[in-house]
């Protein structure tokens, strides 16, 4: 859609939420046509401020500044209050509900419209491994000491696992609402998988390597193309891992079978090649194997069965065609494996 289209449909559409009532030509103006022009008004003011903190943003390579869309939206609050309080101008808060969802729809609309940052060319893969541990997948120098975002979040980690992705955002990709809820990887930090949906390719890159205090601020280790990478496997990568693994029991959800076939060869699945039949060719440290990461850790498992290990020649299910569903048997399998 054009944006003249596109800004004539939302024009319309808050009229219809507004409920135009036509003046007729000459007459002085009653009380209700004030209320709407007063209604109007505010709305105007909200979409043109909103915009110019977007645009601010936009102009620093930086997300939204939330302090400024917030000031915008209590600036509206007042202006639709004051209409309210006119006679003929009931308070309707259904309606200031409705507005404000259409102009968020609206911004959106606008912001998708506009050119956005290209990623069909980047490496879904690449950024699975990088979301891990990106030091082992870039070559960047392991990061020393602790990664200063994490200083500010809840977390009571120390050193370089600071650093990496899912330290914070998790296995899961649920933060703290998801596996690390609890325990010692708590860091209170929100999750991603369905909250990028409503960010565009160039927020999210932004929010990568923004400099801004509180920002992760990324740029000294991570590439721009690698934090495309990123950008990709975050928009396409990501699942409700809920799917394939009940997050109470830990169990995986698949068929075992199928999976023990997967796992023992072809099928781009063939893990028995480098950890053995049952798991314990490879041992990660401290007599941890296939079998024990699946049962202690089944996120992280099929994170890695997914995308593969960052440095290593593990493959990825993803990339080698294989479906959730077979992805979810290997893990399935990979749970009836010995633990120790
Ligand atoms: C120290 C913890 C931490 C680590 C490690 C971390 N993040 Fe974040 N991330 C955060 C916090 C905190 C927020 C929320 C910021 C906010 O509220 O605006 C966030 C938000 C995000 C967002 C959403 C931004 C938005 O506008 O909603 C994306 C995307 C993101 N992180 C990607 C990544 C990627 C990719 C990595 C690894 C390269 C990473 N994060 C590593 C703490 C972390
Ligand atoms: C080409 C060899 C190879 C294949 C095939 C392979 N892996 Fe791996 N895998 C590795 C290597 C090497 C490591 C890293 C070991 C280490 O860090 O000590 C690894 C790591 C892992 C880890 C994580 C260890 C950790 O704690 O970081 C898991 C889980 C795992 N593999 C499961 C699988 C599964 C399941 C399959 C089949 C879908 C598979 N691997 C296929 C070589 C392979």
């Amino acid at each position: 859609m054009s944006k003249s289209a596109l800004t004539f449909v939302a024009i319309t559409a808050l009229l219809t939420v507004l409920a135009a009532n036509p003046a007729p030509a000459g007459a002085a103006s009653t009380p209700e046509q004030k209320c709407l022009a007063r209604k109007l008004a505010a709305t105007g003011k909200l979409v043109s401020t909103d915009l110019g903190c977007r645009s601010k943003a936009a102009g620093k390579g930086l997300t939204p500044d939330a302090v400024c869309l917030a000031k915008a939206e209590e600036k509206f609050n007042k202006a639709w209050g004051k209409a309210e309080s006119k006679p003929g101008c009931p308070a309707d808060p259904a309606q200031k509900g409705d507005v404000l969802d259409e102009v968020e729809a609206f911004e959106q609309a606008l912001i998708v419209t506009l050119p956005d940052l290209n990623i069909s060319s980047a490496d879904t893969q690449r950024g699975g491994v990088l979301y891990d541990a990106w030091w082992k997948v870039n070559g960047a120098p392991t990061p020393s000491g602790t990664f200063p975002l994490y200083t500010t979040t809840f977390g009571t980690q120390t050193g370089s696992t600071t650093w990496r992705c899912k330290e914070c955002h998790g296995w899961d990709y649920k933060g703290k609402d998801g596996a690390y809820a609890s325990g010692s990887h708590y860091t209170g930090v929100q999750g991603l998988w369905n909250q990028v949906a409503g960010l565009t390719n160039r927020e999210i890159f932004n929010a990568i390597k923004n400099p801004a205090p509180g920002g992760h601020d990324f740029s000294a280790q991570i590439s721009d193309a690698d934090i495309l990478n990123l950008v990709r496997f975050l928009r396409e990568g990501l699942l409700d891992m809920d799917v394939s693994i009940n997050p109470t029991t830990k169990a995986a959800a698949g068929d075992a079978t199928n999976g023990s076939a997967l796992f023992a060869a072809g099928g781009g699945g063939a893990c028995a090649l480098c950890h053995g039949d049952d798991g314990k060719a490879i041992d990660f440290g401290g007599g941890e194997y296939v079998g024990t990461i699946a049962n202690d850790n089944p996120w992280e498992g099929l994170h890695k069965i997914r995308w593969g290990q960052p440095g290593e020649p593990m493959p990825s299910a993803v990339s080698n065609g294989l479906s959730l569903d077979e992805q979810t048997d290997i893990l399935t399998h990979a749970q009836t494996l010995p633990t120790s």
